[in-house]
């Protein structure tokens, strides 16, 4: 959705030096008909499968972007009490959230229960217990999948692979039977699904078939000892193009796993950044040029509390100036405000010589940009703004220097 008209940059019909002027910087852009046809391409996949796309909202939880997801029928994967609060706030039907996470709070899990969520993805045997305890409390029952750690390691950041062995995630695959076994002696617990998420900006199908195989293993002998398994979830995980990638599509990826499972099977899908990644972008202005030890700094006005993905995990995300120029190129940092060295959105960029004031475009930081910010620096959280066509509509107002104190007892 972002296209040069002559010299401009757009997204969608709107220019983004008009946006940059209206509604300063750094601020990000959302393109609605991306997220759109993103969820399609999920949808599609699906076909006459029956199934959930729960739409990941640690991706993005902006309640205008969580309202468009919820009206295409997505449902929700959540990770906290908070989530699962904004979600529902947004109009997703509680009977489409399902909730993972290794450390879910006694209130939360009370909060779920009273929301009547969908499911719980279960990560653990002291979870399962503290869960059967509190619907027993509610007089009410907890649908439960576990989910299970199936021990592969998808080619991607370090940080970012779950379902490897030895990382904090899910059941350990060899108590996966156990668990069940468990499950079943419970009194307010009713088992629904398996569940398992192996990673995050996962390039290639060939891992999603591997924990596809091995979680089938478990969903046979589950249902050997006449424990129903009816759901399916996938987990997350599909990555997106920020350079270089070749992607497959959710069609693709879905079209190795269906096989695997018996055909009653319904499927969960939990896609997060390839639903919102690159339908969202940073806009940021040049404060500053400057050269320091031979090198050239382009010093912005987003930094790392913005968008902590290059510092975090050395994330690649195009830097293009918003107006074409045919300025010669040269070799530059770009880098925000903040006084750690560890801020920088770019390095060694080939970009042209631009000046003082002119905006640049931080590319695909729609997914764990806004929701990963933060105040440091006591810098206010920054606007988000949805473009539909020609419309720009402020979906996050600025922060100003009051928020800061907002809560603070001094
Ligand atoms: N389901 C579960 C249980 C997850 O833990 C995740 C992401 C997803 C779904 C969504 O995965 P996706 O489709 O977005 O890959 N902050 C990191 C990514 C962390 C991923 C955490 N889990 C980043 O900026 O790259």
């Amino acid at each position: 959705m972002l296209s040069f008209k002559k010299s401009d940059l757009y997204i969608e019909n709107v220019k983004l030096s008009n946006i940059a002027k209206e509604y300063g910087t750094s601020t990000y852009v959302y393109s609605k008909q991306r997220i759109i046809g993103n969820f399609k391409a999920y949808k599609d996949g699906l076909g006459a499968k029956e199934g959930l796309i729960c739409f990941a909202c640690k991706t993005n939880s902006n309640g205008a972007i969580l309202k468009i997801l919820a009206g295409l029928g997505a449902g929700a994967d959540t990770v906290s009490g908070g989530e699962i609060y904004r979600c529902l706030k947004a109009g997703f039907e509680s009977s489409k959230i399902v909730y993972a996470g290794v450390g879910k709070t006694a209130e939360e899990i009370e909060y779920a229960l009273k929301n009547k969520i969908f499911m719980f993805n279960v990560e653990s045997f002291e979870e399962l217990d503290g869960i059967d305890k509190i619907a027993g409390k509610l007089k009410t029952k907890a649908n439960i999948a576990f989910r299970i750690n199936p021990y592969v390691n998808p080619d991607t950041h370090s940080y970012i692979v779950t379902g490897k062995k030895g990382t904090k995630f899910g059941i350990p695959y060899e108590d996966a039977i156990n668990a069940y076994l468990t499950a079943k002696k419970k009194k307010n617990i009713n088992v629904m699904g398996i569940h398992t998420h192996i990673g995050s900006q996962i390039l290639e199908t060939a891992p999603f078939k591997i924990a596809a195989q091995k979680i089938k293993k478990i969903v046979d002998e589950v249902e050997k000892n006449g424990i129903r398994i009816s759901y399916i979830d996938c987990g997350g995980g599909l990555g997106i193009k920020y350079e270089w990638e070749k992607v497959p599509s959710p069609k693709q990826l879905m079209s190795k796993i269906f096989p695997v499972f018996d055909k009653d099977k319904k499927f969960i899908f939990e896609p997060g950044r390839s639903i919102i990644g690159d339908a969202g972008h940073l806009l940021a202005k040049v404060l500053y040029r400057k050269m320091s030890g031979g090198k050239s700094f382009l010093v912005t006005d987003a930094g790392m509390n913005d968008l902590i993905r290059p510092t975090l995990y050395d994330a690649y995300h195009q830097i293009i100036p918003v107006k074409k120029t045919k300025a010669k190129k040269v070799k530059s940092d770009v880098v925000g405000p903040i006084c750690e060295s560890g801020d920088f959105i770019g390095r060694d960029r080939m970009l042209p010589i631009i000046e003082r004031g002119e905006y640049l475009l931080i590319v695909c930081a729609g997914a764990y940009g806004a929701t990963m910010s933060s105040e440091y620096n006591s810098r206010p959280l920054i606007a988000e703004v949805l473009v539909d066509d020609k419309e720009v509509i402020l979906i996050r107002k600025r922060a100003i220097y009051k928020d800061l104190t907002l809560n603070e007892i001094a």
